[in-house]
């Protein structure tokens, strides 16, 4: 717990809100089914940030070789621009430090018109690395393939060591109502 914001790993138990908070936030949401299925499997993080017992934003990643990949990350619309997104991000990076060994690269896809997700990335040091072209098939635009690389032995956390202190003191009050 920080200054009201709980991260902990999410369960079967937040399938609802989780769902609810993933249809909010994006075009092609998970189905139930998917989410049940996903928060089962091996070699995945799935973290919530929780107000309480409000489910506020969730991370979700899976490890494929030596790249953890960064599947999906969202904020409740409300406490957007509160810090959420750092903490959450923050948090998984850690875990990804913590629970995998020999990891070299953390890559994702964002769409190439999401601003606040990319600024959010490359506040943590992700880099455009290469463009998927029409990837996001609702509507045809294009991802851009943002990484961590050369993450040897350590520097993983020595970099998050770096980023968490200069986050703001945002990311540990108070989310907005
Ligand atoms: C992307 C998202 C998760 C960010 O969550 P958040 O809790 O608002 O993020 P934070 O408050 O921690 O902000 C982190 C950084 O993101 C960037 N950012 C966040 N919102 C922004 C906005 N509206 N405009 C520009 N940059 C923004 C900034 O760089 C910010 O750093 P700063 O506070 O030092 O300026 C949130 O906007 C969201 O849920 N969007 C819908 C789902 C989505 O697009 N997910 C990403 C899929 S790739």
């Amino acid at each position: 717990m920080s200054h009201g914001l709980e991260v902990r790993a999410l369960t079967l138990d937040d399938i609802k809100d989780l769902h609810a908070l993933d249809q909010d936030s994006f075009a092609e949401p998970w189905s139930r089914s998917l989410w049940k299925l996903e928060l089962s499997r091996l070699h995945r993080i799935y973290l919530g940030a929780f107000k309480g017992i409000q489910l506020v934003g969730f991370i979700g990643g899976l490890l494929a070789h030596t790249d953890f990949h960064i599947t999906t990350v969202a904020t409740k619309k409300p406490h957007r621009c509160s810090g959420v997104g750092s903490l959450l991000l923050l948090q998984m990076l850690k875990e990804v430090d913590d629970l995998f060994e020999g990891i070299e690269t953390i890559t994702l896809e964002v769409r190439a018109s999401n601003k606040p997700a990319q600024g959010l990335y490359r506040k943590f040091g992700f880099a455009p690395v290469g463009l998927r072209r029409g990837y996001y098939q609702a509507d045809n635009e294009d991802a851009i393939i943002m990484t961590l690389e050369n993450l040897q032995q350590g520097t993983l956390a020595d970099r998050l060591s770096e980023i968490e202190l200069k986050l703001p003191t945002a990311v540990y009050g108070d989310a907005k109502e």
